[in-house]
């Protein structure tokens, strides 16, 4: 078996070969980052325009690297939602055209099952079932993964998201959109402790997320003040700590609820460094094992789509979404 995978879902055009005896046989990535960076964030019809013209040369691309004939492709896969629906469209609209004129079936991919699966991409990939927890600029939560499309949210967030929460506090501090990567670099030369902001929602029972309080908090702590560079990495490090707690202490509370011997980790926020060798502790305290996705397959990329279309594909799972493409679609429904 062997798939071609599409990723349209936001502002990355990703496409990847994957190959059920062979593994991961080709990605490319093209990031519209640049593009929005002049107005704070994405706009969807600039990033439905670039996925028109990204997506043939990065097809071409990807199959060149895999040294794949279109014939030797089983499936095409691509993200039918959640996400930017224009954004979604195009690569929907892409992906069944040219199924269609392979006469391959095309598959219509949850985006969080995506991420969800990403770990099993890497070296020592887990087994099913496992815990997970998925933080991108998108959502945050935590899932309780029994099989393949067999997931049951357990908790998530009932604001902002942690990446937004990220992005958020990075723009308060100046930095570029999206902020999250470059303010974890920047709490790197931060000193702990010299700022500290709530943990959300750890004084409840329950496995829910808030973070738009956090984001406030800085707001306020930054409110008619000058920093200087030391302040700004300071600032920024208090609110990684305050994320990176909250996010650990929740799993912990997961991974006793559920008993699960395996933690994934996923999304972009999973690239956070910190987050990593935090959870990576947690777990190792409930003796289960973590697993994450290299940080270049926590953000969005076409390899976690080719992969998730290759299980589908392998169990006869390729029913998707009655539609083409949606913008909303709980994971719960991501289906069998
Ligand atoms: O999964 P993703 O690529 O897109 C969604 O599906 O949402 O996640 C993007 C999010 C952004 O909010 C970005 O700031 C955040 O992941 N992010 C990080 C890091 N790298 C990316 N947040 C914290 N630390 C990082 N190193
Ligand atoms: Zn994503």
């Amino acid at each position: 078996m062997r798939v071609l995978g599409v990723e349209t879902s936001c502002d990355e055009t990703g496409v990847a070969v994957y190959d059920a005896a062979a593994g991961l046989l080709a990605h490319r990535l093209h990031t519209q980052v640049a593009m929005h960076q002049a107005y704070g964030g994405v706009v969807p019809e600039l990033a439905s325009r670039d996925h028109v013209r990204r997506l043939l040369p990065l097809v071409r691309a990807a199959l060149a690297e895999a040294d794949a004939a279109p014939a030797s492709i089983d499936a095409v896969a691509y993200t039918a939602g959640p996400g930017l629906i224009g954004a979604l469209l195009v690569g929907a609209s892409f992906a069944r055209a040219l199924a269609y004129a392979w006469a391959k079936p095309a598959i219509g991919v949850h985006h969080l099952e995506g991420h969800l699966l990403a770990p099993l991409l890497e070296a020592q990939p887990p087994e099913f079932p496992f815990l997970a927890l998925l933080v991108s600029g998108g959502h945050t939560m935590l899932v309780d993964v029994a099989g393949l499309g067999d997931y049951r949210v357990l908790g998530e967030s009932l604001d902002d998201a942690a990446g937004e929460a990220f992005d958020k506090t990075a723009k308060l501090l100046g930095l570029p959109y999206p902020g999250g990567a470059a303010l974890a670099a920047l709490a790197e030369r931060g000193r702990a402790g010299a700022y500290r902001f709530p943990r959300p929602m750890l004084d409840r029972p329950g496995l829910d997320f808030s973070f738009s309080g956090l984001k406030t908090a800085v707001r306020v702590a930054l409110r008619d003040r000058v920093l200087d560079e030391t302040d700004r990495a300071d600032v920024a490090r208090a609110f990684e700590d305050a994320v990176v707690d909250t996010l650990a202490e929740k799993c912990r509370r997961a991974l006793r609820a559920t008993g699960r011997e395996r933690l994934v980790v996923a999304g972009g926020v999973g690239a956070n460094r910190r987050l990593r060798e935090r959870l990576g502790a947690v777990a190792e305290e409930y003796g289960a094992s973590a697993h994450f996705p290299r940080p270049q397959f926590c953000t969005d990329n076409g390899a976690m789509i080719a992969l998730a279309g290759c299980l589908r594909l392998e169990r006869g799972a390729v029913r998707g979404p009655s539609v083409p493409a949606r913008a909303n679609w709980p994971l719960d429904e991501a289906g069998n």
